[in-house]
Formats: C-alpha cells, structure tokens, sequence
C-alpha cells in the first residue's frame, strides 16, 4: 500500500484545519468526557465533617455523611467511580495495618453507605496497608524492609473485607509480589466473581505523593528506604511492562500507571503492549502544583487542568483519577 505524500506548502497549510473553533471541534483527535474520570475522596470518622486538607486545596476529609452527599454530587454529573481513601485514626493504627481487615472499618462503613445511596456509581478502594500501619508502609515491616509474602496474605484480607462490603473495584496499590493472582484466587474462592481488580502494577517510587500522605496521614516515618524496596524506581520502563504483563496474566482486570503527568511515556508503552484497560492517576502532587501555579497567576486552572486531562487520554488512558473530576465535570456542563 502507497501513503499518499503529504502535499508541501503552500498547496498544504496546516493553518486550514485550525483557523475557526468549528474545524479545531471537527478534527479534534481525543476528547475527554466524565466518563473518563474517578474522583478520590478521603474519608474520617465523625458526622458533618469537612477537614480541608492543606495541601490539597479544595479536597477535605469527609465523614460518611458528607462523603455520601459528595458521591450523589458526583454520581449527578456523570462520574462512572469513585475512590474512597479512609483516613485512620491514629489509635487504631499498629504494626501490622490489622485495622485493614476489620470488616467493620471506616472505609468498609462507608463503601456500604455509599453503596446504599447511590448504588450506581462505582466504587474503587486501594489494597495496601498505609493507611493503617504506625509506620506508614504498604506493608509488614520488619524494621529493615517491608516483607512480601506476609503482607499478600494480609492484603489478601483486606481485599475480601473490602468486596464484602460491596466495593466493586479491589486496587492493590502495594506493590508486593504475587498480590494479583493470590487476590484474585481469594475472590473467585469466596465467589466474587464480579469483583474487578485494578492492580497498580506500574507504581514508581515518587516524591509526587507528598500531599496524599498528609491527607491520610501515612507520611510518618518510612525511614532511609522509604518506598524504593517495592514502588518502581523512576528511570525504568521496560520493568514497567513486565509488572503489567505478570498483573495481567494474575488475574487483573485493569492496569494502573501512577504517577500521571510525569509519566505519560510509560503509560503509552504500557498501552501499547497490554490489552486490558490502562488507567492513570493525576495524583496529589501533580494537582497541588497546576493548583498552585495557577494561584500564582502562572496560568489558567481550568485550562491547564482541561490540557493536563486530553494529555493522559492522548498517551492512551481509559479513565483518569484526578482530585480535579467533580470541578471538571462541572465546567463540561457549563459549556
Ligand atoms: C498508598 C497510595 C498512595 C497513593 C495512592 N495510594 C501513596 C503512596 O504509595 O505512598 C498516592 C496518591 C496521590 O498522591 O494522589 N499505597
């Protein structure tokens, strides 16, 4: 087959299909609608809380109330998913992250009340020990590393409690060995069948995690290793792809790569080579600096954080999680 050669000036002007917002609107190659987003939101015990978390301007810890009200608002806008990060209490946390397997923890409370409410709007929750361990680990730690196999036995748990109490998306975002195929075994087993797994199986070590960590409290104390024993190291991208092959042939249905914007590179790579949908992850501090520079007047909020969105959906994304989903969704309504 013969391409046709592309015509040289002046009997091609590339300016033709740009000079009026019809023809930009007719040849315009990606769109990103609501259908593409997933909103996180952090929840904490209490009624009618609404903690604003600093470093991340307009997110706030919420109560289960609230957080119901904010899942009906999302679900109202055409928002497909939610994820729901719990913000433990501090005396509940230990060593060993047991909280996390209490079928009756907050972030079990409230995927039971939100599922209640609004029982259409997808729920997403993340496999991993964070949130409940003293020293902010994704897993078991020994004092030296965090230990593999002990942890997937954990997750393990953790994942079944979540399902139970009617999460629709288990997302391990830990990181250990072979979590996918034991989650996954664990599912089938107990029969959730319909249970889906969104591993986050290209998961870099990244200092972009920084306002999360304050969010939920798990910056603590990680020590000189921090996460760089099992979140990926940044300069690698063929690794990321043999972490979404074996994630895939475990039992996942969808893959995550996070970092976002960072990483738009690894996540068309991983597009490319792996048939399952390819989610990615605007996180915190990627939305704390397009927040910030916007605040000091560097440039348009919804305009960066429209260009930051097409970019992710261009590299190949099949949905985004971005704290800006509720904000853009309701500018794509005004318009
Ligand atoms: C926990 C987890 C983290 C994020 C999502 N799940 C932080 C971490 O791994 O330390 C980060 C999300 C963000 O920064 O927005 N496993």
């Amino acid at each position: 087959m013969t391409t046709a050669s592309p015509g040289s000036f002046p009997t091609t002007r590339m300016r033709r299909l740009r000079a009026a917002t019809w023809r930009r609107r007719l040849v315009r190659e990606t769109v990103v609608t609501t259908d593409d987003l997933v909103q996180p939101l952090f929840v904490v015990e209490g009624s009618n809380v609404k903690d604003a978390v600093a470093s991340l301007p307009g997110m706030a810890r919420l109560s289960i109330d609230r957080a119901v009200e904010a899942a009906q608002e999302a679900y109202d806008l055409g928002i497909p998913a939610l994820a729901l990060f719990p913000v433990v209490d501090g005396a509940l946390k230990d060593e060993k992250g047991k909280e996390a397997t209490n079928p009756k923890n907050l972030l079990c409370r409230a995927v039971m009340a939100v599922k209640k409410a609004v029982p259409d709007i997808g729920l997403i929750c993340d496999v991993a020990l964070d949130p409940y361990t003293t020293h902010g680990h994704d897993g078991i730690f020994d004092g030296d590393d965090v230990l593999n196999d002990v942890t997937v036995d954990v997750l393990v748990k953790q994942a079944l409690v979540l399902a139970e109490a009617g999460c629709d998306v288990v997302a391990p975002s830990d990181m250990m060995d072979g979590r996918i195929g034991a989650v996954r075994q664990a599912l089938e087993q107990r029969g959730f069948f319909n249970t889906m797994i969104l591993s986050y199986a290209v998961k870099y070590a990244s200092a972009f995690y920084g306002p999360f960590r304050d969010a939920v409290g798990s910056r603590s104390n990680l020590g000189p290793k921090g996460k760089h024993t099992y979140q990926m190291d940044a300069a690698n991208v063929s690794e990321a792809l043999r972490e979404a092959a074996l994630d895939v042939a475990e039992g996942a249905d969808m893959i995550m790569v996070k970092p976002g914007m960072p990483y738009l590179d690894v996540l068309a790579a991983v597009k490319r080579e792996i048939n399952v949908p390819v989610l990615a992850y605007q996180v915190s501090g990627e939305y704390n600096m397009i927040l910030g520079a916007a605040t000091n007047g560097a440039f348009d909020r919804a305009a960066a954080i429209h260009e930051s969105l097409l970019a992710f959906k261009r590299a190949g994304a099949a949905a985004v999680f971005t704290y800006a989903a509720v904000e853009y969704a309701r500018a794509l309504q005004k318009r």
